[in-house]
């Protein structure tokens, strides 16, 4: 098969490293986009350079603007990129950014199979620019690949079962794929002050959060609080908005750093007492750690997170932060397997494989469906 993946942002560096290793493994030819929405080396460089991802055959450039100029700076390249090739047998896609609308989207208008990875998710919130950009995306693509049994029940709601596939979580792949070599970061926990058990790591950067002044300001007042040592890896949004909203450096807990690479990042996970954060890929990681998750959120689409007691919906209510990190009734032993088995790249290239051919694979799912 020959395929072509659109990546442009943090989590889908990481998403994909797992599916592009199957898919070398597997002889199959992929040639990656890079749209360019994240391109500080911090955000983009680190995770090429330390995970099994190849380097890119395109890079767009697109950089910083508003969703519409971003969006269509990403539309523009990604239809030239498509229509200088081949087609291929599948445009990848991954997550929820505004780098998998445009691929999807514009796989969809060519007409070429269109592939979602973390298909099926839904916050229910439509105010996060996330929400529309994977609703849009599923209803574009035409194999759905689901990392839960809960984000495949959504799209059957949505009349989409038939496209969808129960995968696992490719982010469990590489967790589990970086284990040792996180473990073996001996110099990272020192380089900052802090002991075992003894800090809480933050991560704070969706727009739902951070472009709101107050919803910020109670934020970082909230974990600035807090009794234990938070450590911060700063996203670049993040870094803006408090600079342009004039909010005070933290003065008692909070140590600011910048955004780490994935192994840096894992170890501090790893070693943390607490993880306090609205990433979607972070409340996971600490789930699947045995890390209690506090999430500046009001709902979350990790719904299996919350129901095995591993993570808890606060907001940003500072009271019901402070609380969720002192309390000390979280659950202990391991979380169960709900995202499946860590083998969700190889998956992924089945599912690829067999859904491969002439026609858009809903039609073929359809007809087959017919025919049997
Ligand atoms: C994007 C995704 C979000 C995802 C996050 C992962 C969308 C709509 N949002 O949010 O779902 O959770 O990535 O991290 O696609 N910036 C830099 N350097 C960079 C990248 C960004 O300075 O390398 C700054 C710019 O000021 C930019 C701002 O960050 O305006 C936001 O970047 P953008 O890519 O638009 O959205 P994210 O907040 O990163
Ligand atoms: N991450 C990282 N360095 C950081 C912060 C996050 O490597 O400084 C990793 C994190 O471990 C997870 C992914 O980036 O694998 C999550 O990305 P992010 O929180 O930016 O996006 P989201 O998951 O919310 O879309």
């Amino acid at each position: 098969m020959r395929i072509v993946t659109v990546l442009g942002a943090r989590p889908q560096f990481i998403k994909a490293a797992p599916v592009s290793l199957a898919l070398s493994a597997a002889g199959h030819e992929e040639h990656i986009v890079h749209t360019g929405q994240h391109y500080d080396p911090e955000m983009s460089d680190v995770f090429f350079d330390e995970l099994p991802i190849p380097a890119p055959h395109h890079e767009l450039g697109v950089g910083s603007a508003s969703h519409a100029e971003q969006t269509a700076r990403m539309l523009r390249g990604i239809e030239a990129v498509l229509l200088a090739a081949p087609p291929p047998d599948w445009v990848l896609v991954y997550g929820d950014t505004n780098s998998t609308l445009a691929g999807a989207l514009a796989a969809a208008k060519l007409g070429l199979p269109a592939a979602h990875v973390e298909a099926g998710l839904r916050s229910y919130n439509r105010r996060m620019p996330e929400e529309i950009n994977r609703i849009v995306a599923d209803h574009c693509a035409d194999l759905l690949l689901c990392p839960t049994r809960n984000a495949a029940q959504n799209l059957a709601r949505e009349g989409l079962a038939e496209s969808a596939r129960l995968v696992g979580d490719t982010m469990l792949d590489v967790q589990r794929s970086q284990l040792a070599r996180a473990r073996a970061r001996d110099d990272v926990l020192p380089r900052l002050g802090l002991e075992p058990g003894g800090y809480a790591l933050a991560t704070v950067h969706r727009a739902y959060t951070v472009d709101d002044p107050e919803r910020l300001r109670r934020v970082m007042a909230a974990l600035d609080a807090l009794s234990l040592p938070v450590v911060l890896p700063l996203h670049p949004r993040t870094k803006a908005r408090l600079a342009s909203f004039g909010i005070p450096a933290p003065s008692k807990a909070l140590r600011i750093v910048e955004p780490l690479g994935y192994v840096d990042m894992l170890c501090l996970e790893l070693h943390a007492g607490r993880i306090v954060t609205d990433s979607g890929g972070i409340q996971k990681e600490a789930c699947w750690l045995g890390v209690p998750c506090v999430t500046l959120r009001p709902e979350t689409e990790w719904v299996e997170t919350v129901q095995e007691g591993w993570n808890r919906l606060v907001d940003v209510d500072a009271d019901r932060i402070r609380e969720a990190v002192e309390a000390q009734d979280w659950p202990s032993g391991t979380p169960p397997e709900l995202f499946g088995t860590g083998d969700a790249g190889p998956r992924i290239v089945a599912a690829l494989e067999s859904a491969a051919g002439p026609g858009p694979a809903r039609d073929r799912a359809r007809r087959s469906e017919g025919s049997g």
